[in-house]
């Protein structure tokens, strides 16, 4: 007979001794122009709440980006990198879909259009999971050669891109990958950019089932990018978008670590292939 079950006694935490030993809630400039003024934090002054801007990303989220194709994940990816690395804050970016030296070219029109120096670069270690199967299929490889890109540049963020192609083909077991490569983001201390591939089934602009797994439950926060074909002289009007072209946008679905807007925003895709985020749909009169 098996005994008793022992009770996990460090699970067991007080919130007010907790509460002692996390940091400051901090942002973390994204790199995407007009992103970082939509997260919030509460502080408290002359003992009333007080709502002010983050500055960017809450430090040590995991942030999940999804969209269906073509909507701005890998973009939003190769910012976030040059946006840390500018910074002095390093980035470990883990290719899965598109081998390095590509992602590499990808980093270097981006780094021209961002206004930054050749030397932004040195600050993004790039892990090829797209050219090294292993990495992709077996976790541990992957998280130990994360440990020795980690321990060789002391870098502060890790970006994935994307998630889905690490349970391609495993979609049975895509929530425990997701959830081991999550728990290895805390373990590091790390802000990290996860992408995954939305199906276009889904709801346009909502997380929902997003990646088909449920990613977005287990990450911290989750933006959605989504783009729609101008088709209507109505759709035209609303958006200001002349007929047969794109228009996209940009929504925080959630985020669990600090407050956010809530509202969808005109995502804008520079001549330059840089991303920006414009005004929420709705705050022009155009959309009335
Ligand atoms: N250098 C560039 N200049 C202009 N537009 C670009 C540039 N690079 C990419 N784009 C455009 O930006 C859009 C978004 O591309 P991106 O690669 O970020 O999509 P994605 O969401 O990662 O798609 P996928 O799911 O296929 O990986 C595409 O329409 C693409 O054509
Ligand atoms: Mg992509």
């Amino acid at each position: 007979m098996i005994g008793s079950p022992k009770p996990v006694l460090e699970s067991i935490l007080g919130a007010a001794d907790l509460a002692q030993k996390i940091p400051e809630i901090e942002g973390v400039p994204s790199g995407v122009e007009g992103l970082d003024e939509l997260f919030y934090t509460v502080v408290q002054e002359r003992g009333k709440p007080v709502v002010k801007p983050l500055g960017g990303l809450p430090r040590r989220a995991a942030v999940h980006v999804t969209g269906t194709s073509d909507t701005g994940k890998s973009l939003f990816a190769e910012q976030y990198a040059l946006a840390q690395a500018a910074r002095g804050e390093g980035a470990v970016f883990v290719t899965v879909e598109t081998p390095a030296p590509f992602v590499d070219a990808g980093l270097e029109q981006r780094r021209l259009a961002m206004g930054l120096g050749r030397d932004v670069l040195e600050g993004v270690t790039l892990v090829d999971a797209a050219s090294h199967g292993e990495l992709r299929e077996d976790l541990p490889t992957l998280f130990a050669t994360l440990d020795a890109a980690f321990e060789a540049t002391g870098a502060r963020h890790l970006v994935v891109d994307s998630l889905t192609g690490l349970y391609e083909a495993r979609e049975m077991t895509a929530r425990l990958i997701v959830r081991k490569v999550y728990l290895y983001a805390k373990e590091k201390d790390v802000t990290a950019v996860f992408t995954s591939q939305k199906r276009s089934s889904h709801e346009e602009l909502s997380a929902e089932a997003a990646g088909g797994y449920a990613v977005s439950h287990i990450l911290d926060a989750t933006i959605v990018l989504a783009k729609r074909l101008v088709m209507t002289q109505a759709q035209s009007k609303l958006w200001g978008v002349p007929l047969g072209e794109v228009v996209r946008f940009l929504r925080i679905d959630g985020c669990r670590l600090s407050g956010h807007d809530t509202k969808t925003h005109y995502l804008e895709l520079l001549p330059e292939g840089l991303l920006r985020v414009g005004p929420p749909i709705g705050a022009s009169s155009s959309d009335a």
